[in-house]
């Protein structure tokens, strides 16, 4: 029996990364709640769309959106398509983003001081400005048709600093700034939005995540979950529910706010 205060049935959301690790579980816990998902990621083969969306891709409540978020006559197409085949999304899941990956170029991971500025404006071009051009055309539309609820997800390094001790074992290492500063953006972004739609019924949160298990090396491990209260990463899985709150009339009367999922590592 579906419980009306976590319905989601129906409604239409757009996931940004949609292809990625987080992305896909947001869509599978969506699609399994009656609702309809419009994947939206970078352009890639049709063959690795479908190994990633799996049993997904031939579900008539998904449908893969090539777009960069970036570009916003890119996402322009994309919500055109979205409305030709279904109506004006009720959801925007702002869940793509570019992390600095254990195999970056050197410089990418190296001391502040020599950070570069082209590695920067990279993950800000992403993360914040993507975020925010998402926000004006899925958002806009929303806007206009009086419903809504926008996600953006942050992270623990968008509130706190990364622990640098953590990644000693792989010194020379640093855990970039410019991620950090980028997910830090979204919060006033979250709270702009928020006041500037809440008479149009465009809800606004962020979500706080913590970092996920994907086979990460144990030296990294056993610092990171020494350092975190829970004791362990997050399972992939372990986001899912904030995802249907937010999406859902449970949350109606919050926005411009925070949802802090990270086993306790801001609490410490
Ligand atoms: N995984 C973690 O440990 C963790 C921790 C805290 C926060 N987060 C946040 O959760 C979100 C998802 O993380 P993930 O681990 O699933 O990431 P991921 O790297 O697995 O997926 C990100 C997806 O975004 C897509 N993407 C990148 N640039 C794009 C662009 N310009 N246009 C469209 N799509 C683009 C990629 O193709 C990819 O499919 C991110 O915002 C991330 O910062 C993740």
């Amino acid at each position: 029996m579906s419980d009306p205060l976590f319905d989601v049935k129906n409604r239409v959301v757009v996931v940004t990364g949609g292809l990625g690790q987080l992305g896909r579980q947001y869509t599978h816990t969506l699609v399994e709640r009656g609702a309809r998902v419009a994947v939206v990621d970078l352009l890639m083969p049709a063959d690795a769309v479908a190994a990633k969306l799996g049993d997904l891709a031939e579900s008539p409540q998904v449908m893969f959106m090539p777009a960069d978020i970036t570009r916003r006559d890119s996402l322009e197409s994309a919500l055109a398509q979205i409305v030709a085949r279904w109506e004006t999304p009720f959801g925007l899941i702002n869940n793509a983003a570019l992390d600095s990956p254990p195999n970056a170029p050197a410089e990418e991971t190296g001391p502040f001081e020599n950070y570069p500025a082209e590695s920067w404006d990279k993950v800000m071009e992403v993360n914040a400005k993507g975020t925010f051009l998402c926000c004006q055309v899925f958002g806009g539309a929303m806007a206009q048709a009086g419903r809504g609820s926008i996600i953006n997800v942050s992270s623990i390094y968008g509130v706190v600093s990364p622990d640098q001790r953590i990644y000693e074992f792989r010194a020379p290492f640093f855990k970039p700034v410019a991620y950090s500063a980028s997910k830090s953006a979204l919060f006033n972004l979250t709270r702009y939005l928020a006041t500037y739609w809440a008479a149009k019924n465009v809800r606004v949160n962020t979500l706080v995540l913590a970092g996920v298990f994907n086979n990460q090396d144990e030296r990294f491990l056993a610092g990171y979950n020494t350092r975190m209260p829970m004791g362990r990463m997050a399972d992939e899985s372990d986001y899912n529910g904030a995802i249907v709150f937010l999406l859902s009339e449970a949350s109606r009367y919050m926005t411009g706010s925070t949802v802090t999922i990270d086993g306790g590592w801001t609490a410490w």
